[in-house]
């Protein structure tokens, strides 16, 4: 109770700062450029009609492109953007739904964001971007809905599984969850090739401070318990680190610190190839004493070396699937393969259902 008050207030105050800025956006060269051809009185209306677009341009995506000169303005305003004042705009029921892309990952984003305003979430949904054009694209048709986090990783090595560059853009995820955390969000944290089937919210249940899907394939019994698994043949467990809902609890922060440790400790090389999920892991491993931590129904959120790889298991659980994750694959092309295959690419024929629109 206490800390949905304090998370109200938090939240209010941003969205008003975010209305302050905006006569900001315009820049001052195209002010002394136009002084000198309108009177005192013509140069007033003409400012008050650049704040008024400073107020209406976010709201009216697609005619933002009509005015070019207005284009670099919205370029710095979200190159300015902070992840304070994002979350403060699509958190104001409290909870954040995150992703973090780069370019390549704009048509599963597109894919994961049919999904969610198929269940009435988008409005919650916060891109974290992890390059500029990722960010103009995304606030550009959906204004308000991406950040990016400076520094931007590199780009070009960013989005190669196993390589430095995608350990490096996956390791920040950790810092940008525990920073929301901070602010006093609720976060639901999905990697974009994913696609919901069902509001996943009912199945967040009780208080607990993190919860979190098991990326093993075995099949386990409808009534497996809901603590953290035993540990596998590499003396930890296979939680998945692609979909965490956190609560912003001490001990969700203790997690994060520890994930954030791990992966500094247990740094990329030639040899592991690891992504960020082995340390999330032992992160999980070394809180589970202090942390109360939630192993959600393995049939609401199956991995993809299940749900991809047994059919019979799909039908025996028909209709309890609620997120699936198309992983145990590799590949942009084979991923959307395999999503065509089982009808899960929706952006084909559904992007109108997309709040990004065609993309
Ligand atoms: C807002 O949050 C409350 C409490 O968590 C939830 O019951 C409600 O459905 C949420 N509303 C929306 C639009 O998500
Ligand atoms: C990854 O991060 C490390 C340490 O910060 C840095 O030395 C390295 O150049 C980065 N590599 C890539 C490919 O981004
Ligand atoms: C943590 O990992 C160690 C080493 O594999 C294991 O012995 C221990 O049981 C694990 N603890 C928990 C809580 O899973
Ligand atoms: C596939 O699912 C069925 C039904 O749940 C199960 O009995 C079987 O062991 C599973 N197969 C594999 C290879 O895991």
């Amino acid at each position: 109770m206490a800390t949905s008050l304090h998370q109200r207030q938090q939240q209010q105050k941003p969205l008003a700062d975010a209305h302050h800025v905006s006569p900001n956006y315009f820049s001052y060269g195209f002010h002394q450029r136009t002084a000198s051809l309108f009177g005192r009185s013509g140069l007033l209306v003409l400012l008050a009609l650049m704040v008024l677009l400073g107020v209406l341009i976010p709201w009216i995506g697609p005619m933002d492109s009509l005015f070019s000169f207005s284009s670099s303005a919205s370029l710095s305003r979200w190159r300015d953007y902070t992840l304070h004042q994002a979350a403060a705009f699509v958190g104001r029921n409290g909870t954040i739904i995150v992703c973090a892309v780069s370019q390549p990952y704009l048509p599963f984003l597109q894919n994961w964001l049919i999904s969610i305003s198929r269940q009435k979430h988008q409005d919650q949904v916060l891109v974290i971007a992890e390059d500029y054009a990722t960010l103009y694209e995304v606030n550009n048709k959906w204004p308000g809905h991406a950040v990016l986090v400076p520094p931007a990783p590199d780009a070009q090595t960013a989005h190669k599984f196993g390589s430095q560059g995608f350990f490096n853009f996956t390791s920040r995820r950790p810092q940008h969850l525990l920073h929301l955390l901070d602010l006093g969000y609720r976060v639901m944290y999905n990697d974009v090739d994913m696609v919901w089937l069902a509001d996943p919210f009912p199945y967040l249940e009780g208080h607990h401070d993190v919860y979190f899907t098991d990326d093993m394939a075995a099949v386990k019994p409808l009534n497996h318990p809901h603590s953290l698994p035993p540990p596998g043949k590499k003396g930890r467990t296979y939680i998945c680190s692609c979909m965490i809902f956190l609560r912003p609890t001490d001990g969700a922060k203790v997690v994060m610190k520890k994930w954030i440790e791990e992966l500094q400790l247990q740094p990329w090389s030639k040899k592991t190839k690891s992504n960020d999920q082995p340390a999330f892991n032992w992160a999980l491993n070394k809180t589970a004493g202090q942390v109360d931590l939630y192993l959600l129904p393995q049939a609401a959120f199956p991995s993809g070396g299940l749900y991809f790889k047994n059919e019979t298991w799909v039908s025996e659980t028909k209709g309890k699937h609620v997120i699936i994750h198309n992983n145990y694959i590799t590949g942009f092309e084979k991923k959307i393969t395999r999503f065509r295959h089982f009808g899960l690419w929706f952006v084909d024929d559904c992007s109108h259902e997309s709040p990004l629109g065609r993309i």
